[in-house]
């Protein structure tokens, strides 16, 4: 099939790749011009997804990126994959949603079938993006996407894919495309159960971690290590999961699609009252690793060198979206801390590079990336670890 996926970011050039190696020729559209000339030289910018695949999929004509929308047009199914996030209020922002609706409905001349993998609330299909969409009739349908950057055992082949159509018809053809280069198709009856499914996913680890990152705080003050506790009660084989506490949550899902589902719950009048807690929790937890850093390093931390090693949400990932290494390190320096920070993935991130860890007085862990160098991580006097897996470390 002709293939259009709009945003080449993280979701999109990981359909694109599945897209294209099922044999589909797919258009790469982003408006971001730098990012295309990337991409058509074969430079990867995501974890997942390496230049050599792109390379083979330019070579064979199975892939190309770019940023004219007269591309779209002649498209058998055109995807929607770009940004959901929040705006300023916290409450959702779904202009990069709409400017791609537009764009379909400005260039596309000949019927399509169009998904939308973006993440949003129920609804978003149907009211959002077909309504906006009124010359040429489409087939509509809902598939969000599931996946988790860095993760090498649960990937878009075999990662279980919901689908929800506005009509039998969009359904059929959407399950056509995505038989192609998945294992799993799972039918929903609307879309809006897609919808609601992939920010229930997304609210049920929000609210697990924040419950966790409350107990971790329970557990310290009771002088018992949380950790301890939570391998304890994991032994358990049934009716408990286990989830790590940590300085705060990051990335452009768990922080940010809670609250998609929240909006939605307000216009109905159902107060969103897990979410609302969870937020706050989280939101809180870089001044709780503040707070300890301060105490376990003798009450002050004025003057002191301290290092924040690992700033992207997780590790092995380079993303740096809502991570809270960001409220870490300004509030280190609001206690007056000289701070650096160092991630070799990220490299360059708020105007300021990578430093070494050397040299420290002081290393707080917020995410540890395989081959960082331990070593001198525990040569800094004093070292508090958000990730557990330092030995001796003081931490969450
Ligand atoms: N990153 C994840 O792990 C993940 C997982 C599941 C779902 N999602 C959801 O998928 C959606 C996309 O997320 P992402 O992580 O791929 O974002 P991203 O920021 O990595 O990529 C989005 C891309 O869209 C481009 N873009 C913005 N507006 C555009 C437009 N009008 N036309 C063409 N391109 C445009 C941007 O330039 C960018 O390259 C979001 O709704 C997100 O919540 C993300």
């Amino acid at each position: 099939m002709r293939t259009a996926i709009i945003g080449q970011g993280y979701v999109g050039l990981t359909i694109a790749v599945g897209a294209a190696s099922a044999g589909h020729q797919v258009i790469g559209f982003d408006v971001n011009d730098a990012l295309v000339a990337q991409l058509n030289a074969s430079m990867s910018h995501i974890e997942g997804v390496s230049g050599d695949e792109i390379s083979r999929f330019i070579a064979a004509g199975t892939y190309l990126a770019t940023s004219d929308p007269a591309l779209l047009d002649g498209s058998d199914v055109i995807v929607i994959a770009v940004p959901t996030p929040l705006d300023e209020a916290r409450n959702p922002d779904l202009s990069f949603v709409y400017v791609a609706s537009d764009l379909i409905e400005a260039h596309v001349k000949s019927p399509a079938l169009i998904v939308n993998e973006s993440t949003s609330y129920p609804g978003t299909l149907r009211k959002e993006v077909a309504a906006r969409i009124t010359v040429i009739d489409h087939l509509y349908a809902s598939s969000p996407e599931r996946v988790d950057p860095g993760n090498t055992q649960w990937g878009t082949k075999n990662t279980p894919r919901l689908i929800g159509g506005l009509t039998p018809a969009a359904v059929a053809k959407a399950k056509e495309f995505y038989e192609s280069f998945c294992d799993n198709i799972i039918e929903v009856s609307s879309p809006e159960v897609a919808e609601a499914a992939k920010i229930f996913e997304n609210t049920f680890r929000q609210v697990n971690i924040a419950l966790v990152n409350e107990f971790a705080q329970i557990a310290d003050a009771l002088g018992i290590s949380g950790r301890e506790v939570l391998d304890a009660a994991a032994t358990k084989p049934y009716g408990f999961m286990a989830f790590n506490p940590g300085p705060g949550v990051g990335g452009h899902c768990i922080p940010v699609d809670p609250s998609y589902l929240a909006h939605v719950a307000n216009e109905v009048g159902v107060p969103a009252t897990f979410i609302k807690r969870a937020n706050e929790v989280n939101l809180a937890m870089p001044a709780y690793v503040v707070k300890r850093v301060v105490a376990g390093a003798g009450g002050s931390i004025n003057g002191k060198k301290v290092v924040v090693v690992g700033v992207s949400y997780k590790s092995n990932v380079a993303d740096t979206r809502e991570t809270p290494a960001a409220a870490v390190i300004d509030l280190l320096r609001e206690q007056g801390a000289s701070v650096t920070w160092h991630d070799d993935l990220v490299a360059t991130w708020r105007g300021e590079d990578s430093s070494p860890i050397n040299g420290a007085d002081i290393a707080v862990v917020v995410t540890k990336h395989d081959g960082v160098d331990v070593n001198a991580i525990k040569a800094c006097s004093y070292v508090f670890d958000c990730t557990s897996s330092i030995a001796g470390a003081d931490g969450i």
